[in-house]
């Protein structure tokens, strides 16, 4: 038997990734740039075992769901290819924060099974072919293998080595992120389904994806120079174009609730009184605020009476996968 052990954490993008440009590689259309998150960890365990018929996946405690373990044999499948290995593999991994929420859990879920899984095949990958094969799992994963700020490329049909980069560690910049949990449970549908839909649904995709280059430079040039006042408009730009295109599929994915509204609301009244402040959302009803560290608890202290809110949490930049 060989086992390994990996952390990873989630991501929070601060430049949007919604669209692919190949669905079978799993290819970002548009470029996408994230803070990595303490203390939103994943742990995973893989052990590759000569005596089991068939992969199996345990997910939070519970057997994972068909497609959750189709998604994770096709990750091991990668790394049986590479390693020559055959054998099956037990992965047993925990999020220790809710899962398919809205909170990204497909992103350190994902890099924690790219690091588990090739050290205890017994590969010793760089960091690149790890983020590359987390990518092809789930993009935002390439993200979540390094810490702090990471810049996922778009990719064009064919680059399938494409990973994401690190740009600045997580002392770059001592900001936090105070996340208001609007909803309970799992989201409605998924990022995967939700951006197909808009790519072939929305008439507002392809506005999407020749403004985001644009926008994700400057949004790279912000954060390096730690410029927040020029930092919060360009992130909410980023996520309202976002959820403009999921909201003019042909199906309408709406993930905003009361509680999302009420908190940007919230957020944008605290930046009009000089709190650097900007809010964010993925594909998920819950808000993410961006602040300077000093201004956390007062931003947290106004999410938390928020009507619609029903709790917080406070992350911040933090480090890259980990193996055990
Ligand atoms: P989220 O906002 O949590 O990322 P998604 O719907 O985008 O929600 O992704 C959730 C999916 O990611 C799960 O249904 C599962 O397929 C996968 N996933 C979540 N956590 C893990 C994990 N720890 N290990 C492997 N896959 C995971
Ligand atoms: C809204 O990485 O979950 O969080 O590649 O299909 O697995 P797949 O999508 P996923 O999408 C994340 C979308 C987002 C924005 C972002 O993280 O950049």
């Amino acid at each position: 038997m060989r086992t390994a052990r990996a952390i990873a954490r989630a991501n929070i993008a601060l430049a949007k990734y919604w669209g692919k440009s190949d669905d079978a590689t799993n290819l970002p259309a548009v470029p996408s740039v994230s803070l990595t998150l303490d203390p939103l960890v994943t742990e995973t365990t893989v052990t590759f075992d000569p005596g089991l018929d068939a992969d199996a996946f345990v997910l939070d405690g519970e057997p994972a769901r068909e497609g959750e373990l189709a998604r994770v044999r096709a990750l091991l499948d990668e790394v049986r290819a590479a390693s020559g290995l055959t054998d099956h593999a037990r992965v047993e991994s925990a999020n220790q924060f809710p899962t398919a929420a809205g909170l990204a859990s497909s992103a350190s879920g994902f890099a924690a099974l790219a690091g588990a899984a090739s050290r205890a095949a017994g590969l010793d990958e760089p960091l690149e072919v790890l983020s590359a094969r987390a990518r092809r799992a789930s993009a935002s994963a390439a993200r979540s293998i390094w810490g702090g700020v990471v810049e996922l490329p778009a990719g064009e049909p064919g680059d399938d080595a494409l990973s994401a980069r690190p740009l600045a560690g997580p002392d770059h910049w001592d900001l936090r992120v105070v996340v208001a949990v609007t909803a309970a449970g799992r989201k409605p549908i998924g990022s995967r389904a939700a951006m197909r839909q808009s790519r072939t649904g929305s008439p507002y995709y392809d506005a999407w994806v020749a403004q985001s280059f644009e926008s994700a430079r400057a949004i790279t040039e912000a954060l390096m120079e730690r410029d927040f006042d020029r930092l919060a408009p360009l992130v909410e730009r980023s996520f309202l174009a976002m959820h403009a295109v999921a909201m003019t599929n042909e199906e309408a994915v709406i993930y905003w609730q009361p509680g999302s509204v009420a908190a940007l609301h919230r957020v944008r009244a605290l930046r009009a009184d000089g709190v650097p402040v900007c809010a964010t959302m993925d594909a998920g009803p819950h808000v993410k605020a961006i602040c300077v560290a000093d201004a956390a608890d007062h931003v947290q202290a106004a999410l938390e009476e928020t009507e619609g809110v029903l709790r917080t949490l406070v992350a911040r930049p933090g480090p890259g996968l980990e193996l055990a």
